[in-house]
């Protein structure tokens, strides 16, 4: 990941604006005195720069939760402030950054219809199916920032304009998609054979998978691994609603994807799982993105009340503040927060004279988001 050290970094005073950046301003850690967040907005978003002080000189990087895709963005910010420093040393060499257009624009998610995988890899199977099927809106999901880098460039390269992807966890965001999905693909999902609660097959997610889907919609799950398969088939058979069918070794569809090029070769068995919703999703539309702007007054108490409470475990969500960082009236809340499952590290910016906000893009409208939400506005209106 980009960084760099250098021996002493003086920057103009902040507001500055430089190359489409504007580096807004740096709060202070009031947890460790050698730590700061720079914050930085750009018109793909805003994000943080973490500072911290060492030994005869100061290390800046990207602040991992608000990290910005594609990651040349935050290369080129750190670039800009290598220029404040002294005796520079670090991996700034600026490489090809694509545009972001094909970023999934979570504010404005209206397709009526589209195709979806979880946990595209290289990409290989949903860029084919995309480039084959013009007319069809495609959407691939990943946590992995290196193969969504990868893929975008790959978008730009074929000139496609039917395929967006996210960074994005399925197990969070299944919760809260519209039910317009005519395919949800999951093809050679990890299988954690230890940790089955890290699937993206749950009692939980099948719920949501299902709900997403239109009438006529279906979810493959395509697998090398046997246990998987078997108790992923489990889930669906004590599912309320929903049509399965198996098969094993079944041709593929004509697109092959990495991974099942790999097991292929190897001359594994694979096995499919289809499903199909029996009754129709009767979720209601919600915003896909949990709005933070809350008025709380600020009472007056220390910030060290908020990072020394202990982490709150409440029904089916977790919150935990790691650390206040102080700009004048603003307060920076590094927080874990979310679902018990897959809690969310973001920073919340609070300013103690108005609302709420978050840095580096709000949280999907998940229930346990929400509940978190709820309890850290509850906190803050104590102190
Ligand atoms: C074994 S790879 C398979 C990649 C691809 N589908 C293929 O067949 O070549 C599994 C992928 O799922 C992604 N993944 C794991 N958990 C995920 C989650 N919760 N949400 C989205 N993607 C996830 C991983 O980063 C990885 O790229």
């Amino acid at each position: 990941m980009p960084h760099f050290y250098t021996k002493d970094l003086a920057t103009p005073p902040m507001p500055f604006e430089e190359e489409g950046f504007k580096f807004c301003y740096e709060a202070q850690s009031l947890r460790d005195s050698k730590v700061s967040l720079i914050c930085v907005q750009h018109r793909l978003g805003d994000f943080c720069l973490l500072k911290i002080k060492q030994q005869g000189g100061v290390l800046c990087k990207g602040e991992k939760s608000t990290r910005p895709i594609p990651v040349g963005i935050l290369q080129h910010a750190l670039k800009i402030l290598s220029h404040y420093g002294k005796e520079v040393k670090g991996n700034l060499a600026l490489s090809h950054c694509p545009s972001g257009a094909h970023l999934v624009d979570f504010n404005n998610f209206n397709f009526e219809r589209f195709y979806l995988e979880i946990g595209f890899g290289s990409g290989r199977f949903l860029l084919q199916k995309a480039q084959a099927n013009p007319k069809e809106v495609y959407i691939g999901l990943e946590v992995h920032t290196p193969s969504i880098e990868q893929v975008l460039r790959q978008i730009e390269l074929l000139g496609l304009t039917n395929l967006y992807i996210a960074r994005a966890d399925a197990r969070t965001i299944l919760e809260v998609l519209p039910p317009n999905c005519e395919r949800l693909d999951i093809h050679f999902p990890v299988p954690w054979p230890k940790h089955p609660n890290r699937r993206i097959f749950t009692p939980y997610t099948l719920e949501n998978m299902l709900a997403v889907l239109r009438p006529q919609g279906e979810i493959w799950l395509r697998t090398d691994s046997l246990e998987y398969f078997k108790a992923s088939l489990e889930l669906a058979i004590s599912a309320p609603t929903c049509h399965a069918t198996i098969a094993k070794n079944a041709p593929q569809e004509g697109v092959v994807s990495k991974y099942e090029a790999r097991w292929v070769r190897q001359k594994k068995d694979i096995y499919d799982l289809r499903l199909k919703p029996t009754t129709p999703s009767t979720r209601p539309k919600l915003p896909l993105l949990l709005s933070a702007g809350q008025n709380i007054k600020y009472k007056g108490v220390k910030a060290a009340s908020l990072w020394q409470e202990k982490p709150k475990m409440g029904e089916n969500y977790f919150l935990n503040i790691q650390d206040v960082l102080e700009y004048g009236h603003l307060w920076l809340l590094s927080v874990s927060l979310g679902d018990v499952r897959s809690p969310l590290n973001k920073v919340l910016c609070w300013d103690r004279k108005g609302g709420l906000g978050v840095c580096g893009g709000a949280p999907f409208n998940t229930r346990a988001q929400h509940r978190a939400h709820e309890a850290l506005c509850a906190l803050l209106r104590e102190v």
